[in-house]
């Protein structure tokens, strides 16, 4: 069957139409049309090989941090030549649509940013960026030496053993970057809160949903799959990001 163009309720399109600020908050699912596999669920990474969230622990780096590097590197390998797809692009869309705007997002594919988004909070950080653990440097490197890691990459300046500038389980989030959400999404939450693509797993996903509900705003998710926002959420809208996200975007302001 060829794909009809989703058609979005009547008083959601109405209640879209009113939107002067949004806060979108993603996770892998947003990625998936770009060909990025997912961590969960069908053909997720976590599914296919569960050592990997081992390798991908705070204490794995620690004792083991080339395996960690194998880990990221094949993160890497797996989104190899991915480029933005439509919600990716309609995402900044919906930030040069209204007066104010803020993405939450897990992924660390950076593919937000290069469809344009500009006010991002990249709460997991991203598997580009590098810190020295012996000398506190960071650096970056490049997609192609990303995805021809094998062992741990050294500091330049120093010689010690770097680690990805991303969050890995078991660790803190960053300070600065949970101060940003407290201020942009749960002081006073935007009149829209929309979710992409993450089974929400973390309470600090759940919690700005929660907190925009209550306080009556529009809330909205898309997902193939129900999570445990979809009871809570004043649309669940069942379909994939590429597809509905767009539509979204093209009702507001
Ligand atoms: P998951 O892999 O847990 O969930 C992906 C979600 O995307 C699921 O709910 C799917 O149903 C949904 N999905 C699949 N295809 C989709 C599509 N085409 N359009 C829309 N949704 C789709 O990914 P996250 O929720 O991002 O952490 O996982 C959270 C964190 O767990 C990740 O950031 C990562 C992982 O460990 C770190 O790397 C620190």
């Amino acid at each position: 069957m060829a794909d009809a163009k989703p058609t979005l309720p009547a008083p959601l399109v109405e209640a879209l139409r009113r939107v002067r600020s949004a806060g979108v908050i993603t996770g892998a699912g947003v990625s998936a049309e770009s060909g990025v596999p997912t961590y969960r669920g069908k053909g997720g990474l976590y599914e296919e090989d569960e050592s990997r969230i081992e390798a991908l622990t705070g204490t794995t780096l620690r004792s083991d941090p080339d395996r960690t590097w194998r880990a990221v590197g094949d993160l890497a390998r797996h989104a190899a030549g991915a480029v933005p797809n439509a919600a990716h692009f309609a995402i900044a869309e919906i930030e040069r649509k209204v007066a104010r705007f803020v993405l939450l997002t897990q992924n660390v594919d950076g593919l937000h940013q290069a469809a344009g988004s500009r006010n991002v909070i990249d709460i997991h950080g991203s598997i580009t960026r590098t810190r020295c653990m012996a000398c506190g440097a960071e650096g970056e490197l490049s997609r192609e030496e990303l995805e021809a890691i094998h062992a741990a990459p050294r500091c330049a300046g120093c010689g010690g053993t770097l680690r990805p500038a991303a969050v890995l389980f078991g660790e803190m989030l960053p300070v600065e970057k949970v101060a940003r959400m407290q201020r942009e999404l749960l002081d006073d939450p935007p009149e829209l809160v929309l979710v992409v693509g993450t089974s929400a797993l973390f309470p600090y996903i759940v919690e700005p949903v929660l907190v925009a509900r209550r306080a009556r705003r529009l809330t909205v998710e898309v997902n193939p799959e129900p999570t445990v926002l979809s009871p809570v959420v004043g649309w669940f809208l069942e379909g994939s990001a590429a597809a509905l996200v767009p539509e979204i975007a093209r009702e507001i302001g």
